[in-house]
Protein backbone atom coordinates (compact mmCIF):
# COMPACT_ATOMS: atom_id res chain seq x y z
CA UNK A 1 0.00 0.00 0.00
CA UNK A 2 3.22 2.29 -0.39
CA UNK A 3 2.07 5.67 -0.84
CA UNK A 4 -1.49 5.40 -1.51
CA UNK A 5 -4.25 7.36 -0.47
CA UNK A 6 -5.86 6.07 3.07
CA UNK A 7 -8.15 9.23 4.28
CA UNK A 8 -8.98 12.82 2.88
CA UNK A 9 -10.43 15.62 5.19
CA UNK A 10 -12.04 18.88 4.99
CA UNK A 11 -12.89 21.88 6.74
CA UNK A 12 -14.26 24.99 6.31
CA UNK A 13 -12.12 27.67 7.91
CA UNK A 14 -11.11 31.79 7.19
CA UNK A 15 -9.54 33.34 4.99
CA UNK A 16 -7.54 36.99 5.43
CA UNK A 17 -10.93 38.95 4.41
CA UNK A 18 -12.96 36.90 7.33
CA UNK A 19 -14.69 34.53 4.78
CA UNK A 20 -15.01 30.83 4.95
CA UNK A 21 -12.21 28.94 2.73
CA UNK A 22 -11.58 25.55 2.39
CA UNK A 23 -8.57 23.28 3.51
CA UNK A 24 -7.83 19.78 2.45
CA UNK A 25 -5.62 17.01 4.23
CA UNK A 26 -4.50 13.99 2.49
CA UNK A 27 -3.02 11.29 4.80
CA UNK A 28 -1.08 7.82 2.94
CA UNK A 29 -1.34 4.50 4.91
CA UNK A 30 1.98 5.00 6.19
CA UNK A 31 0.34 7.79 8.10
CA UNK A 32 2.01 11.04 5.81
CA UNK A 33 -0.12 13.80 5.54
CA UNK A 34 -0.52 16.78 2.90
CA UNK A 35 -2.63 20.22 3.60
CA UNK A 36 -3.55 22.71 1.51
CA UNK A 37 -5.90 25.94 1.76
CA UNK A 38 -7.93 27.59 -1.25
CA UNK A 39 -7.57 31.33 -1.55
CA UNK A 40 -10.68 33.60 -2.81
CA UNK A 41 -10.82 36.74 -4.92
CA UNK A 42 -12.71 40.02 -5.30
CA UNK A 43 -11.86 41.26 -8.75
CA UNK A 44 -13.22 37.98 -10.25
CA UNK A 45 -12.22 37.41 -14.37
CA UNK A 46 -15.44 36.36 -16.07
CA UNK A 47 -14.17 32.93 -17.42
CA UNK A 48 -12.25 32.02 -14.00
CA UNK A 49 -12.95 28.20 -13.12
CA UNK A 50 -16.10 28.24 -10.51
CA UNK A 51 -15.86 28.48 -6.82
CA UNK A 52 -18.96 26.37 -4.80
CA UNK A 53 -20.51 28.63 -2.22
CA UNK A 54 -23.28 27.44 -0.15
CA UNK A 55 -25.12 30.57 -1.06
CA UNK A 56 -27.71 29.73 2.21
CA UNK A 57 -27.53 33.79 2.87
CA UNK A 58 -28.60 32.98 6.54
CA UNK A 59 -25.03 31.78 7.16
CA UNK A 60 -21.79 33.53 6.33
CA UNK A 61 -23.73 36.00 4.37
CA UNK A 62 -24.40 32.91 1.51
CA UNK A 63 -20.63 32.45 1.46
CA UNK A 64 -19.84 28.90 3.07
CA UNK A 65 -18.11 26.36 1.72
CA UNK A 66 -19.48 23.23 3.32
CA UNK A 67 -20.82 21.90 0.10
CA UNK A 68 -17.13 22.09 -1.02
CA UNK A 69 -16.34 20.69 1.97
CA UNK A 70 -18.85 17.71 1.66
CA UNK A 71 -17.52 17.32 -2.50
CA UNK A 72 -14.06 16.71 -0.62
CA UNK A 73 -15.33 14.11 1.89
CA UNK A 74 -17.81 11.86 0.08
CA UNK A 75 -17.19 12.17 -4.16
CA UNK A 76 -13.51 12.94 -4.16
CA UNK A 77 -12.33 10.83 -1.36
CA UNK A 78 -14.08 7.85 -2.49
CA UNK A 79 -12.63 7.83 -6.14
CA UNK A 80 -9.27 9.02 -4.88
CA UNK A 81 -8.95 6.26 -2.31
CA UNK A 82 -5.79 3.86 -2.74
CA UNK A 83 -4.54 5.86 -5.73
CA UNK A 84 -1.04 6.49 -5.52
CA UNK A 85 -0.44 9.99 -3.92
CA UNK A 86 3.04 10.63 -6.45
CA UNK A 87 0.72 10.44 -9.40
CA UNK A 88 -0.04 13.50 -9.21
CA UNK A 89 -1.22 14.00 -13.56
CA UNK A 90 -3.21 10.89 -12.55
CA UNK A 91 -5.04 12.31 -9.47
CA UNK A 92 -5.68 15.82 -11.22
CA UNK A 93 -7.15 14.07 -14.42
CA UNK A 94 -9.29 11.78 -12.47
CA UNK A 95 -10.66 15.08 -10.48
CA UNK A 96 -11.32 16.92 -13.77
CA UNK A 97 -13.40 14.02 -15.31
CA UNK A 98 -15.62 12.91 -11.53
CA UNK A 99 -16.16 16.90 -12.14
CA UNK A 100 -16.92 16.81 -16.62
CA UNK A 101 -18.43 20.52 -16.41
CA UNK A 102 -15.77 22.75 -18.54
CA UNK A 103 -15.44 25.19 -15.32
CA UNK A 104 -15.61 22.87 -12.81
CA UNK A 105 -18.81 23.92 -11.15
CA UNK A 106 -20.10 20.32 -10.32
CA UNK A 107 -17.59 19.94 -7.46
CA UNK A 108 -16.25 23.27 -7.30
CA UNK A 109 -12.74 24.04 -8.28
CA UNK A 110 -12.38 25.45 -4.37
CA UNK A 111 -12.84 21.70 -3.72
CA UNK A 112 -10.84 20.22 -6.05
CA UNK A 113 -7.72 22.66 -6.13
CA UNK A 114 -7.40 21.95 -2.37
CA UNK A 115 -7.06 18.30 -3.49
CA UNK A 116 -4.26 18.89 -5.81
CA UNK A 117 -1.99 20.65 -4.03
CA UNK A 118 -2.26 18.51 -1.05
CA UNK A 119 -2.00 15.78 -2.63
CA UNK A 120 1.23 17.49 -4.41
CA UNK A 121 2.43 18.79 -0.77
CA UNK A 122 1.42 15.00 0.73
CA UNK A 123 3.36 13.73 -2.73
CA UNK A 124 6.78 15.54 -1.64
CA UNK A 125 6.61 14.38 2.15
CA UNK A 126 6.44 11.00 1.00
CA UNK A 127 9.40 11.17 -1.17
CA UNK A 128 10.95 13.37 1.49
CA UNK A 129 11.78 16.21 -0.52
CA UNK A 130 10.97 20.10 -0.45
CA UNK A 131 7.61 20.68 -2.12
CA UNK A 132 9.41 23.22 -4.87
CA UNK A 133 11.79 20.07 -5.73
CA UNK A 134 8.78 17.85 -6.24
CA UNK A 135 7.55 20.04 -8.62
CA UNK A 136 10.91 21.18 -10.54
CA UNK A 137 13.51 18.33 -9.68
CA UNK A 138 16.94 19.97 -9.37
CA UNK A 139 16.22 22.12 -12.00
CA UNK A 140 14.31 23.95 -9.53
CA UNK A 141 16.59 26.87 -8.90
CA UNK A 142 15.42 30.44 -9.77
CA UNK A 143 14.34 32.54 -6.77
CA UNK A 144 11.22 34.67 -7.73
CA UNK A 145 11.41 38.44 -8.37
CA UNK A 146 8.77 39.99 -6.52
CA UNK A 147 6.40 42.23 -6.97
CA UNK A 148 5.46 44.02 -3.87
CA UNK A 149 1.99 45.68 -3.52
CA UNK A 150 2.60 49.02 -1.21
CA UNK A 151 -0.01 50.92 -2.53
CA UNK A 152 -3.75 49.32 -2.84
CA UNK A 153 -6.92 51.25 -4.41
CA UNK A 154 -9.52 49.98 -6.79
CA UNK A 155 -11.56 47.29 -5.75
CA UNK A 156 -8.87 46.49 -2.83
CA UNK A 157 -9.58 49.47 -0.81
CA UNK A 158 -11.68 52.15 0.55
CA UNK A 159 -9.83 55.02 -0.96
CA UNK A 160 -10.35 56.92 -4.32
CA UNK A 161 -7.49 54.93 -6.11
CA UNK A 162 -8.56 53.79 -9.49
CA UNK A 163 -5.43 51.44 -10.18
CA UNK A 164 -5.77 48.30 -7.80
CA UNK A 165 -2.15 47.81 -7.49
CA UNK A 166 1.04 50.14 -7.08
CA UNK A 167 4.03 47.64 -6.75
CA UNK A 168 7.86 48.09 -6.25
CA UNK A 169 10.13 45.35 -7.61
CA UNK A 170 13.75 45.71 -6.26
CA UNK A 171 14.99 44.32 -9.78
CA UNK A 172 18.81 45.07 -8.16
CA UNK A 173 19.01 43.10 -5.14
CA UNK A 174 21.32 40.49 -5.32
CA UNK A 175 19.49 37.54 -3.87
CA UNK A 176 15.95 37.32 -2.62
CA UNK A 177 16.80 37.99 1.08
CA UNK A 178 18.41 41.43 -0.49
CA UNK A 179 15.07 41.83 -2.10
CA UNK A 180 12.97 41.22 1.12
CA UNK A 181 15.45 44.26 3.07
CA UNK A 182 15.03 46.86 0.62
CA UNK A 183 11.25 46.06 -0.08
CA UNK A 184 10.71 46.41 3.76
CA UNK A 185 12.95 49.42 4.30
CA UNK A 186 11.24 50.88 1.41
CA UNK A 187 7.60 50.31 2.90
CA UNK A 188 8.26 51.62 5.84
CA UNK A 189 10.11 54.71 4.46
CA UNK A 190 6.41 55.12 2.91
CA UNK A 191 4.83 54.75 6.10
CA UNK A 192 6.92 57.69 7.61
CA UNK A 193 6.45 60.25 4.64
CA UNK A 194 2.50 59.40 4.55
CA UNK A 195 2.48 60.05 8.49
CA UNK A 196 4.21 63.71 7.84
CA UNK A 197 1.60 64.54 5.63
CA UNK A 198 -1.27 62.95 7.79
CA UNK A 199 -2.45 60.80 5.78
CA UNK A 200 -3.74 57.22 6.15
CA UNK A 201 -1.47 54.48 7.19
CA UNK A 202 -3.79 51.97 7.16
CA UNK A 203 -3.59 49.02 4.72
CA UNK A 204 -5.48 47.64 2.32
CA UNK A 205 -6.56 44.01 1.17
CA UNK A 206 -3.12 42.95 0.74
CA UNK A 207 -1.26 44.73 3.02
CA UNK A 208 -0.40 48.27 1.02
CA UNK A 209 -1.18 51.40 2.10
CA UNK A 210 -4.51 53.04 1.22
CA UNK A 211 -4.13 56.93 1.40
CA UNK A 212 -6.57 59.16 -0.36
CA UNK A 213 -4.81 60.59 -2.99
CA UNK A 214 -6.12 63.00 -5.84
CA UNK A 215 -4.39 60.62 -8.79
CA UNK A 216 -2.77 57.57 -9.78
CA UNK A 217 0.16 59.21 -10.36
CA UNK A 218 0.65 60.83 -7.25
CA UNK A 219 0.19 57.61 -5.91
CA UNK A 220 3.60 56.76 -8.11
CA UNK A 221 5.05 59.64 -7.14
CA UNK A 222 4.83 58.68 -3.32
CA UNK A 223 6.61 55.81 -4.07
CA UNK A 224 9.48 57.49 -6.20
CA UNK A 225 10.21 59.50 -3.24
CA UNK A 226 9.96 56.65 -0.51
CA UNK A 227 12.35 54.30 -3.20
CA UNK A 228 14.80 57.42 -2.90
CA UNK A 229 14.48 58.39 0.93
CA UNK A 230 15.60 54.60 1.20
CA UNK A 231 18.62 55.32 -0.28
CA UNK A 232 17.82 53.13 -3.54
CA UNK A 233 17.94 54.51 -6.95
CA UNK A 234 15.38 53.78 -9.83
CA UNK A 235 17.78 51.39 -11.42
CA UNK A 236 17.70 49.07 -8.47
CA UNK A 237 13.99 49.38 -7.88
CA UNK A 238 11.37 49.68 -10.31
CA UNK A 239 7.26 49.83 -10.65
CA UNK A 240 4.97 47.57 -11.63
CA UNK A 241 0.62 48.67 -12.02
CA UNK A 242 -2.18 46.11 -11.84
CA UNK A 243 -4.90 48.27 -13.00
CA UNK A 244 -7.83 45.56 -13.00
CA UNK A 245 -9.30 47.79 -15.72
CA UNK A 246 -12.46 45.62 -16.25
CA UNK A 247 -13.34 47.33 -12.85
CA UNK A 248 -12.76 50.65 -14.68
CA UNK A 249 -14.68 49.65 -18.24
CA UNK A 250 -18.20 50.78 -18.97
CA UNK A 251 -19.84 51.19 -22.41
CA UNK A 252 -16.66 51.09 -23.89
CA UNK A 253 -14.78 53.71 -22.40
CA UNK A 254 -12.35 54.23 -19.10
CA UNK A 255 -13.34 56.31 -16.42
CA UNK A 256 -10.35 57.53 -14.39
CA UNK A 257 -12.02 59.15 -11.66
CA UNK A 258 -9.05 60.74 -10.04
CA UNK A 259 -7.46 62.31 -13.09
CA UNK A 260 -10.90 62.82 -14.36
CA UNK A 261 -10.29 61.39 -17.25
CA UNK A 262 -12.68 59.27 -19.42
CA UNK A 263 -10.63 57.39 -22.56
CA UNK A 264 -11.82 55.74 -25.05
CA UNK A 265 -9.13 52.12 -26.00
CA UNK A 266 -6.72 54.09 -27.93
CA UNK A 267 -6.42 57.39 -25.26
CA UNK A 268 -6.01 54.75 -22.66
CA UNK A 269 -3.18 53.11 -24.25
CA UNK A 270 -1.48 56.00 -24.97
CA UNK A 271 -2.44 57.10 -21.41
CA UNK A 272 -0.45 54.24 -20.23
CA UNK A 273 2.55 55.14 -22.92
CA UNK A 274 3.32 58.44 -21.14
CA UNK A 275 3.21 56.82 -17.64
CA UNK A 276 5.73 54.16 -18.78
CA UNK A 277 7.93 57.11 -20.70
CA UNK A 278 7.37 59.30 -17.58
CA UNK A 279 8.13 56.72 -14.68
CA UNK A 280 9.97 53.39 -14.50
CA UNK A 281 7.31 51.05 -14.80
CA UNK A 282 8.45 48.13 -16.35
CA UNK A 283 4.91 46.14 -15.74
CA UNK A 284 1.55 47.09 -16.38
CA UNK A 285 -1.01 44.08 -15.26
CA UNK A 286 -4.84 44.18 -17.15
CA UNK A 287 -4.44 47.34 -18.76
CA UNK A 288 -7.37 46.88 -21.01
CA UNK A 289 -10.61 45.64 -19.80
CA UNK A 290 -11.06 41.25 -20.16
CA UNK A 291 -13.87 42.25 -23.08
CA UNK A 292 -11.81 44.47 -25.04
CA UNK A 293 -9.78 42.83 -27.46
CA UNK A 294 -9.13 45.80 -29.64
CA UNK A 295 -7.97 47.64 -26.95
CA UNK A 296 -5.05 45.11 -26.05
CA UNK A 297 -3.94 44.96 -29.24
CA UNK A 298 -3.70 48.67 -29.56
CA UNK A 299 -1.78 48.94 -25.91
CA UNK A 300 0.51 45.60 -26.92
CA UNK A 301 1.66 47.06 -29.92
CA UNK A 302 2.49 50.19 -28.41
CA UNK A 303 4.22 48.49 -25.66
CA UNK A 304 5.35 45.22 -25.77
CA UNK A 305 9.28 45.84 -26.20
CA UNK A 306 8.86 48.54 -23.29
CA UNK A 307 6.99 46.81 -20.13
CA UNK A 308 5.64 43.89 -19.56
CA UNK A 309 1.96 43.57 -20.23
CA UNK A 310 0.14 40.97 -18.03
CA UNK A 311 -2.64 39.48 -18.74
CA UNK A 312 -5.11 38.25 -15.52
CA UNK A 313 -8.78 38.62 -16.30
CA UNK A 314 -7.70 38.59 -19.88
CA UNK A 315 -6.38 34.94 -19.40
CA UNK A 316 -7.60 33.89 -15.88
CA UNK A 317 -4.69 31.12 -16.26
CA UNK A 318 -6.68 29.22 -18.84
CA UNK A 319 -5.02 27.56 -21.35
CA UNK A 320 -7.27 28.05 -24.20
CA UNK A 321 -7.19 31.84 -23.87
CA UNK A 322 -3.94 32.50 -23.58
CA UNK A 323 -3.27 30.69 -26.70
CA UNK A 324 -5.84 32.51 -28.00
CA UNK A 325 -3.85 35.72 -27.20
CA UNK A 326 -0.59 34.23 -28.56
CA UNK A 327 -1.94 33.62 -31.89
CA UNK A 328 -3.49 37.17 -31.61
CA UNK A 329 -0.43 38.93 -30.73
CA UNK A 330 -2.29 40.23 -27.22
CA UNK A 331 -0.11 40.82 -24.18
CA UNK A 332 3.84 39.81 -23.44
CA UNK A 333 3.06 38.14 -19.86
CA UNK A 334 0.49 36.25 -17.64
CA UNK A 335 -0.37 36.28 -14.26
CA UNK A 336 -1.05 32.71 -12.67
CA UNK A 337 -3.50 31.61 -9.97
CA UNK A 338 -3.69 28.02 -9.34
CA UNK A 339 -7.30 28.64 -8.11
CA UNK A 340 -8.50 30.58 -11.05
CA UNK A 341 -8.42 27.08 -13.45
CA UNK A 342 -8.54 24.66 -10.24
CA UNK A 343 -5.70 22.03 -10.56
CA UNK A 344 -1.95 22.00 -10.40
CA UNK A 345 -1.69 20.30 -13.45
CA UNK A 346 -3.71 22.36 -15.71
CA UNK A 347 -1.55 25.36 -14.06
CA UNK A 348 1.52 23.65 -14.81
CA UNK A 349 0.52 23.30 -18.53
CA UNK A 350 -0.86 26.86 -19.33
CA UNK A 351 2.75 27.87 -18.03
CA UNK A 352 4.52 25.78 -20.34
CA UNK A 353 2.35 26.58 -23.25
CA UNK A 354 3.44 30.54 -21.83
CA UNK A 355 7.43 29.53 -21.61
CA UNK A 356 7.34 27.78 -25.17
CA UNK A 357 5.62 31.62 -26.65
CA UNK A 358 8.31 33.54 -24.85
CA UNK A 359 5.42 35.07 -22.44
CA UNK A 360 7.00 35.57 -19.22
CA UNK A 361 4.89 33.94 -16.12
CA UNK A 362 4.22 35.51 -12.41
CA UNK A 363 2.67 33.41 -10.47
CA UNK A 364 0.31 34.92 -7.95
CA UNK A 365 -1.97 35.01 -4.82
CA UNK A 366 -5.76 36.32 -4.57
CA UNK A 367 -6.69 39.30 -2.77
CA UNK A 368 -8.67 36.52 -0.03
CA UNK A 369 -5.55 34.32 1.33
CA UNK A 370 -4.74 31.79 3.66
CA UNK A 371 -1.34 31.27 5.46
CA UNK A 372 -0.83 28.19 2.78
CA UNK A 373 2.19 28.82 1.22
CA UNK A 374 1.89 26.79 -1.71
CA UNK A 375 2.71 29.76 -4.45
CA UNK A 376 5.94 30.25 -3.00
CA UNK A 377 7.33 26.44 -3.75
CA UNK A 378 5.38 26.68 -6.95
CA UNK A 379 6.86 29.84 -8.10
CA UNK A 380 10.55 27.84 -7.52
CA UNK A 381 9.11 24.86 -8.80
CA UNK A 382 8.64 26.34 -12.22
CA UNK A 383 11.21 28.40 -12.07
CA UNK A 384 9.03 31.57 -13.23
CA UNK A 385 11.58 34.40 -12.10
CA UNK A 386 8.37 36.68 -11.06
CA UNK A 387 6.12 36.53 -7.87
CA UNK A 388 3.24 38.56 -6.81
CA UNK A 389 1.96 37.82 -3.46
CA UNK A 390 1.52 41.26 -1.92
CA UNK A 391 2.58 44.06 0.50
CA UNK A 392 5.32 43.79 3.42
CA UNK A 393 2.74 43.71 6.18
CA UNK A 394 -0.32 41.29 6.68
CA UNK A 395 0.75 37.66 7.80
CA UNK A 396 -0.58 35.98 5.22
CA UNK A 397 1.16 38.08 2.06
CA UNK A 398 4.36 37.73 4.63
CA UNK A 399 4.13 33.92 4.71
CA UNK A 400 4.73 33.11 1.42
CA UNK A 401 8.17 36.03 1.26
CA UNK A 402 9.31 33.89 4.70
CA UNK A 403 8.91 30.40 2.94
CA UNK A 404 10.96 31.69 -0.50
CA UNK A 405 13.59 33.15 2.28
CA UNK A 406 13.54 29.55 3.53
CA UNK A 407 13.86 28.09 0.38
CA UNK A 408 16.90 30.24 -0.53
CA UNK A 409 18.99 29.33 2.42
CA UNK A 410 18.27 25.48 1.53
CA UNK A 411 19.05 26.23 -2.05
CA UNK A 412 21.95 27.78 -0.66
CA UNK A 413 24.94 28.55 -4.11
CA UNK A 414 22.30 26.74 -6.69
CA UNK A 415 19.92 29.44 -5.69
CA UNK A 416 19.57 31.87 -8.55
CA UNK A 417 17.59 35.67 -8.17
CA UNK A 418 17.70 36.83 -11.51
CA UNK A 419 16.76 40.69 -11.17
CA UNK A 420 15.97 42.43 -14.63
CA UNK A 421 16.86 39.32 -16.34
CA UNK A 422 13.61 37.61 -15.13
CA UNK A 423 11.65 40.68 -16.57
CA UNK A 424 13.62 41.04 -20.01
CA UNK A 425 15.66 38.66 -21.74
CA UNK A 426 19.59 40.00 -21.55
CA UNK A 427 18.34 43.19 -19.90
CA UNK A 428 20.29 45.93 -20.22
CA UNK A 429 18.69 49.57 -19.36
CA UNK A 430 19.96 52.08 -21.44
CA UNK A 431 18.93 54.76 -19.38
CA UNK A 432 17.23 55.02 -16.00
CA UNK A 433 14.13 57.26 -17.76
CA UNK A 434 12.92 55.62 -20.69
CA UNK A 435 13.25 51.58 -19.46
CA UNK A 436 14.25 50.33 -23.14
CA UNK A 437 16.15 46.99 -22.84
CA UNK A 438 18.28 45.08 -24.98
P1 LIG B 1 -7.99 39.33 -6.88
O1 LIG B 1 -6.81 40.39 -6.96
O2 LIG B 1 -7.51 38.17 -6.09
O3 LIG B 1 -9.08 40.11 -6.20
O4 LIG B 1 -8.32 38.95 -8.30
C1 LIG B 1 -5.52 40.11 -7.40
C2 LIG B 1 -5.26 40.62 -8.80
O5 LIG B 1 -6.14 41.22 -9.44
O6 LIG B 1 -4.19 40.41 -9.33
ZN1 LIG C 1 -4.91 41.52 -11.39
Amino acid sequence: MENKIKDIKAWQILDSKGNPALRVEIETYEGIKGFASVPSVTSKGRFEAFELRDNDKSVYGGLGVLKAVNNVKETIKNALKDKCVLNGYEIDNLLVELDNTENKSKLGANAILGVSMAAACCASKCLNIPLYEYIGGINAVILPVPMINIINGGAHANNNLDFQEFMITPVGAESFYDAIRMSSEIFHTLEKNLKKENMSTSVGLEGGFTPDLKTNKDAIELILNAINDSGYTTDEVKICLDIASSELYKDGKYNFRGENLILDKKEAAEYFEHLVEDYPVISIEDGMAQDDYDGWRILTDKLKDKCLLVGDDLFVTNSKLLKEGIENNIANAILIKPNQIGTVSETIETVRIAKNAGYKNIISHRSAETEDTFIADFAVGINSGLIKTGSMSRSERTAKYNRLLIIEDELKKSGKYMGLNSYFKNAKICCNKCNRYG
